[in-house]
């Protein structure tokens, strides 16, 4: 085993095999707290167990003796920046130990939402964001994919809110203020989860539910009515669903991601619920990583990859076969084109950094959009080789071999020695496979996706640049057709071009989430004050990194004043890790 440099865990001496949380959430105070009780595996001679904390209060240690709880000694260490603190504890191997704690206010896998920031504008809301390296904050733990815990807790909140794990909550939206869950597949504790606010239940299938505040949960209930659909081409492809249930659970607009694959219980930006479920493929992916990273986990973040590429190709599997091939390869097509835009002016020393080979095992290979690109590619690309009929088996003999457990690249790669290349020698070569794993970039042999309805939309955009004619028959085109349209545009446009095609096709104030943060760039990047109102409007309505966070960019560039402006008014209603990133952007 390899030691993770993201925790400051033991696991090779002893190991958490089940977790007992018992919380109360305090909305006043914005504070969890309780106890955590681990029960432990020992394996080697230690005198310690070393958890990972950050910014928590540790209120007392004890452990379980024949004769009942006993009081331990610990120690936290002086906070590490990125790492947090480590709670070492002195035990002489006791089988259980709780840590009795309570959160900051400023916990950095949590926020605490006024009503305001919420749909309902009447209750406070609640949740939890783990991955990679927040459980710490509200929860003493391992804080390693290495390790697999079950988990158990019970939670009490103010009786009128609703609360949520990753866990098995059932399907009754009754409110008691008093909660009992359990998790009984082994997770890795990035997979920790809490959520609390005014949430209902509105059933999606024999398996499958949603659960939103009441505003939202029809519309939900709706854009997401593909779910067990999604379920079961996943199965067929890849084997069981393994985890019971699969629930959504629809978060207010301040979600720092577009989901989260909380087992059991996916959270889910509501900027994918737009009437037309052109962006569910974000709930095709989130479901996916129920094979890739919750069932087969990496066991450090430097093999990313592993859980995101394997998850970003499921994804566009399922995608395919729900929803047809041509809407699935102008998804891929929309990744790829981000992904060569990025790489194309790096030097050969930049590109080694930004998207190395593979094997070379980086978090950046999960943390930017290119990394998890380059795994997708590299299993469409075996697929391609070795044709559905042989890949698809192998995939899923990967998932039923390496279920429930935590493994690396190398332990990927031997599988594919034995279970791929060796048995179908000839089908690709060993420096074809070394270009994927060892080298820098996108491999010069990989095949890239081609969309006709791209080709049409590439014309429409080279016409209109160079005449100013207005996109033919653009009024009905899909919101992919129109991703492509303002991602392959220059980054600078004149403002009169701008303003036709804003009038012509209302872009500016757009409730699609994904067409505004493109448009939004240009108008960020071309100084178009006409939409920096609703530029505004959009920047402090929403709070997923993957759409603010390109706009602020663009705005760093060209206005920053302003910039900061707007981020000062939608700073109180962000994530702490969005207020982090923002900051980062604006050199705050
Ligand atoms: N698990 C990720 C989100 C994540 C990755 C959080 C790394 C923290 C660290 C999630 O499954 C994800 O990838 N979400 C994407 C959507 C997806 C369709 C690419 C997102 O948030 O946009
Ligand atoms: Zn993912």
């Amino acid at each position: 085993m390899t030691h993770d440099r993201h925790s400051y865990a033991e696991p090779n001496v002893v190991r958490t095999t089940h977790l007992e949380l018992d919380l109360a959430l305090d909305f006043d105070e914005k504070v969890l707290a309780g106890s955590a009780t681990h029960t432990l595996a020992w394996t080697g001679a230690t005198s310690r167990l070393v958890l990972d904390t950050r910014d928590l209060t540790v209120l007392g240690v004890e452990g379980l003796t024949a004769d009942g709880w006993e009081p331990l000694e610990y120690s936290l260490a002086v906070p590490d920046p990125e790492l947090g603190s480590a709670l070492t504890i002195r035990t002489a191997g006791h089988p259980r130990i709780k840590v009795s704690y309570r959160t900051a206010p400023t916990a950095t896998g949590l926020q605490w939402l006024e009503p305001a920031m919420t749909a309902g504008g009447v209750m406070p809301f609640m949740f939890s964001q783990s991955q990679a390296i927040h459980a710490r904050s509200w929860v003493p733990v391992q804080d390693t994919p290495s390790v697999r815990f079950s988990y158990a807790a019970h939670v009490t909140a103010p009786p009128e809110l609703m609360v949520l794990m990753s866990a098995d909550n059932g399907t009754t939206s009754r409110r008691t203020g008093s909660y009992d869950v359990v998790m009984p597949e082994p997770i890795p504790s990035y997979l920790l989860a809490i959520a609390a606010g005014d949430l209902v239940f509105e059933p999606l299938g024999e398996r499958s539910g949603v659960w939103a505040e009441p505003a939202t949960v029809r519309r939900a209930a709706t854009e997401f009515s593909d779910t067990e659909e999604m379920m079961r081409v996943t199965e067929e492809l890849f084997g069981p669903y393994r985890w019971g249930r699969y629930d959504l659970l629809v978060l207010p607009p301040s979600f720092p991601y577009g989901g989260m694959e909380n087992p059991r219980m996916t959270f889910a930006t509501p900027t994918v619920v737009i009437g037309d479920k052109s962006l569910v493929s974000v709930i095709a992916h989130e479901l996916a990583h129920s094979w890739s990273g919750n069932l087969v986990t990496q066991d450090s973040w430097d093999d990313i990859w592993l859980n995101e590429g394997f998850t970003s190709y499921v994804e566009n599997r399922i995608v395919e076969a729900v929803y047809g091939t041509e809407f699935a390869v102008m998804e891929t097509a929309i990744k790829q084109h981000a992904t060569v835009v990025k790489l194309d002016p790096l030097t050969p020393a930049e590109l080694a950094v930004e998207l190395p080979g593979l094997h070379h095992r980086s978090e950046y290979h999960g943390t930017t959009s290119t990394g998890p690109l380059k795994g997708s590619w590299f299993l469409s690309w075996l697929e391609e080789r070795f044709t559905r009929e042989v890949f698809d088996p192998f995939l899923r003999g990967y998932f039923d071999t390496f279920a429930f457990r935590s493994i690396n690249t190398d332990n990927f790669v031997e599988h594919l020695r034995e279970h791929l290349t060796a048995p179908h020698p000839d089908v690709v070569t060993e420096d074809e496979l070394a270009a994927w794993l060892y080298e820098p970039g996108i491999p010069a042999f990989a095949r890239r996706a081609v969309s006709a309805r791209f080709q049409v939309v590439d014309e429409a955009r080279g016409l209109w640049l160079t005449t100013g004619e207005l996109p033919h028959g653009a009024e009905r085109w899909t919101t992919q057709e129109w991703l492509r349209f303002l991602d392959a545009a220059p980054d600078v446009l004149s403002p009169l071009l701008l303003q036709q095609l804003d009038r012509a096709f209302g872009l500016t104030g757009t409730a699609n989430g994904e067409i505004a943060r493109r448009w939004y760039q240009i108008v960020a990047a071309s100084s178009y004050e006409a939409a920096y109102a609703e530029m505004a409007e959009f920047l402090t309505k929403v709070g997923r990194m993957k759409l603010v966070l390109p706009v602020y960019q663009a705005l760093a560039g060209t206005d920053r004043a302003f910039a900061a402006e707007v981020f000062a008014k939608a700073r109180p209603g962000y994530h702490p890790i969005t207020t982090a990133a923002v900051q980062k952007i604006l050199g705050q």
